[in-house]
């Protein structure tokens, strides 16, 4: 019998259970009326008498032995699963409060959203460029202003790598990898050397997408100019095409849009005219195409990017640029339910 109680108090030292009901199994096993501990009792009767108070105390040590080892592992549970805290499960919670998404992310998105509609794909380029893709490949002149560095943030000890003023660049990056047709939204961030005011911020953000394939022409462009003006700013909106020039894009126009704040009629924002520039555009140059790789006898294209602070403005009003860059809680919350 001794052999027996042995035997038993070392697999009461190794008892284990992952669960509770692993736990109650060990217990019917030993504790219960048919248990291993039990039986033992049973054969108690059995035992020479004057053995009788030696064997009843360590059978009695073994009983407390296996019920105290079952108690601990039980309190082990309950203290996983919270019983016995003093957590009042009943009470109401907190509000959690909901986060805001920052009015730039929300017109990016909204933006990249209506030219998806148009099978248009995101395409993104680094912030760090070189000269080529921002202003070589694109027809820039070696005497372009932005070439200055008063308008650009060039590496001081390489006068080639600089921070990229527009995301025109990024169309460069993807026409040398990819042949036609091609058709990517450029979302991101770019600077330029300006003082800091209320109107001008040496970072801002800008919107670029691009087609390229077999007959594009300035007639699709328009047509995707009017549908983006119209989902953005409402069915009524109009759109106005004026000849301008960039580098990259010939003919060039620039693009407003009937003044979203006064319907048109005339108001402070947009200085009485009834119109608001939104964005620049053109057909791709011919040299912008073959700098890249691509036949600009079998390929045309068209262009177009735009500021996400000035869309962003005309959506919500903001009256000073300094606003999206300073994380101000008060100005980010009355955001809380937009889009
Ligand atoms: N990159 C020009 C800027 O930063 C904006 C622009 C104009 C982009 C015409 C275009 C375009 O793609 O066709 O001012």
């Amino acid at each position: 019998m001794i052999d027996k109680i042995k035997e038993i108090a070392e697999k009461i030292d190794q008892f284990t259970a992952k669960n509770a009901d692993e736990l109650e199994a060990l217990r019917i096993q030993y504790l219960s009326k048919k248990g291993e501990v039990s039986a033992l009792f049973n054969d108690f009767r059995n035992v020479a008498a004057d053995q009788k108070k030696e064997m009843g105390q360590l059978l009695n040590d073994l009983k407390n032995k296996a019920q105290d080892k079952i108690n601990e592992l039980k309190e082990q549970f309950d203290s996983q699963s919270g019983e016995n805290n003093d957590i009042d499960l009943t009470r109401t919670s907190y509000p959690i409060p909901l986060g805001t998404r920052h009015p730039l992310s929300l017109v990016k998105e909204e933006i990249i959203d209506i030219f998806a509609r148009q099978g248009f794909t995101v395409a993104e380029g680094p912030e760090v460029e070189d000269d080529w893709h921002l202003f070589s490949a694109l027809n820039f002149a070696e005497d372009h202003p932005a070439r200055d560095m008063q308008d650009t943030f060039f590496v001081e000890s390489r006068p080639d790598i600089l921070l990229r003023t527009h995301t025109s660049s990024v169309q460069t990056r993807v026409m040398e990898k990819t042949q036609p047709p091609i058709r990517i939204i450029c979302p991101g961030r770019v600077y330029r050397n300006e003082a800091i005011s209320y109107r001008a911020h040496c970072f801002f953000h800008q919107v670029e997408a691009l087609y390229v394939a077999k007959d594009v022409s300035f007639a699709d462009l328009k047509q995707i100019l009017l549908y983006f003006a119209q989902e953005m700013f409402g069915a009524d909106t109009k759109i106005r095409l004026r000849p301008s020039y960039f580098p990259f894009t010939e003919p060039s126009a620039e693009m407003d849009i009937s003044c979203n704040i006064c319907g048109g009629k005339g108001c402070p924002f947009c200085k009485n005219t009834g119109w608001v520039e939104i964005l620049g555009c053109g057909m791709v140059d011919p040299a912008v195409l073959d700098n890249c790789g691509i036949d600009s006898k079998v390929y045309t294209g068209y262009a177009l990017g735009m500021g996400i602070e000035r869309i962003t403005n005309l959506k919500y009003r903001v009256k000073d640029l300094r606003m999206f860059s300073e994380n101000d809680v008060r100005f980010l919350k009355e955001f809380e339910s937009a889009y």
